[in-house]
Formats: structure tokens, C-alpha cells, sequence
């Protein structure tokens, strides 16, 4: 890739909007009444969580969780930290995970460990992408948005190097030439 690739549309924006509805109704379906604690990983999941918890529509509490795996390359080192913690406690909560995208899977089936130590009532998982064809480690998405294909993606929240999170849409990140 040249050092200025540029994005090209995946998914629309409208595409993500009935995407999150259809994601929102399952989650309302499954978790009404329950006071769910929402864990989005930072920085990736902002925009989808901020979309997502406007369309549910009962009690639930939003956390957020800073992981270090990428650091800027393309490739998960598969050495993954917690950089920023949780300020709510887990156990005997019902928790869903907010993630922008499972690749290689190492980093959601990290975090999943670390939060089942942590003893929650029940554990979910809500990815808004899906890279099955690049996974290491089996990861069961439970609200599963798109799949996309072996490409970098950018856009609504989803970085590369920190660029592109403010696309509205879902793109892949291309050679220019
Ligand atoms: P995994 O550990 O390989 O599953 O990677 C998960 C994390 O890597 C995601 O939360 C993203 O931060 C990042 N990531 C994986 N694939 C992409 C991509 O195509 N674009 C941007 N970030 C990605």
C-alpha cells in the first residue's frame, strides 16, 4: 500500500443505521429489565455505542474499556494489555461487550477472559463487524452486525493510525496508485 491510501465506501451510512436497529431489537428482545452494563472498547466502538444505547430504550449502564494491541500497525501483536480499566464492578452483572470489529479474535477472547474472572452474571458479545476469514481463535459473536471481507476497514469510529474514525460510512482503506 502507498502511504496515502485512501477509503472507499463498504457500508453506508444508511446501511450502519439499519444495521444498529436491527442490533438494537435483538438486544432490547433479550435484555429488557435486566439493567444490562455495557462495555464498549475504546476508542474503536465510541460512535457505534453512542448510536446503539440512543435506540434502547430501558435502564442499562455504559462503561468503557482501553485495550492496547495494534498500536498504530496493521497486525495484531497478539500481546494485549488493559490500558485504561473499568470503574464499574462486573460481578453478578449482565454484561454486554460492545466491540467495532473481531479480527484475528485475540483481542475480544483477552478481554472476555479477564471478564469472566470478574464473575458477571451473564456475558455477551455485540460486534458491529465480523473479519471471520483472518481469525486465530474461535470468538461466538452473540449480535453479530456485518461481515466484511479480508480488507482494512476505516470509518464510523474504526481507525487506521488514528485517521478516518470520523468517516460517516464503513470504508476499506486502499492504495491510491
Ligand atoms: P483482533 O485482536 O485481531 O481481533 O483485533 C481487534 C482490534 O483490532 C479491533 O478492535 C480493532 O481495533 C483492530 N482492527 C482489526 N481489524 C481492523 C481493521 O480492519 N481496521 C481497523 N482496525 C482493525
Amino acid at each position: 500500500m502507498s502511504s496515502q491510501p485512501e477509503p472507499h465506501i463498504l457500508f453506508r451510512r444508511e446501511e450502519i443505521e439499519a444495521t444498529v436497529k436491527r442490533l438494537a431489537a435483538e438486544i432490547k428482545q433479550d435484555y429488557q429489565g435486566k439493567h444490562p452494563l455495557l462495555l464498549g472498547i475504546l476508542k474503536g466502538s465510541f460512535m457505534f455505542m453512542a448510536d446503539l444505547i440512543r435506540l434502547l430504550n430501558f435502564p442499562l449502564e455504559v462503561e468503557f474499556i482501553r485495550l492496547s494491541s495494534y498500536r498504530g500497525s496493521r497486525e495484531s501483536s497478539g500481546r494485549i494489555k488493559v490500558v485504561q480499566g473499568l470503574r464499574s464492578p462486573v460481578k453478578g452483572r449482565d454484561v454486554l461487550v460492545i466491540e467495532d470489529i473481531v479480527d484475528t479474535g485475540l483481542t475480544i477472547s483477552f478481554l472476555l477472559d479477564y471478564l469472566w474472572k470478574r464473575k458477571p452474571a451473564s456475558l455477551k458479545l455485540c460486534a458491529l463487524t465480523d473479519k471471520p476469514s483472518r481469525r486465530q481463535v474461535p470468538v461466538t459473536i452473540n449480535y453479530l452486525g456485518v461481515t466484511v471481507p479480508n480488507k482494512f476497514i476505516v470509518g464510523y469510529g474504526i481507525d487506521w493510525d488514528e485517521q478516518f474514525r470520523n468517516l460517516p460510512d464503513i470504508c476499506v482503506l486502499e492504495a491510491k496508485d
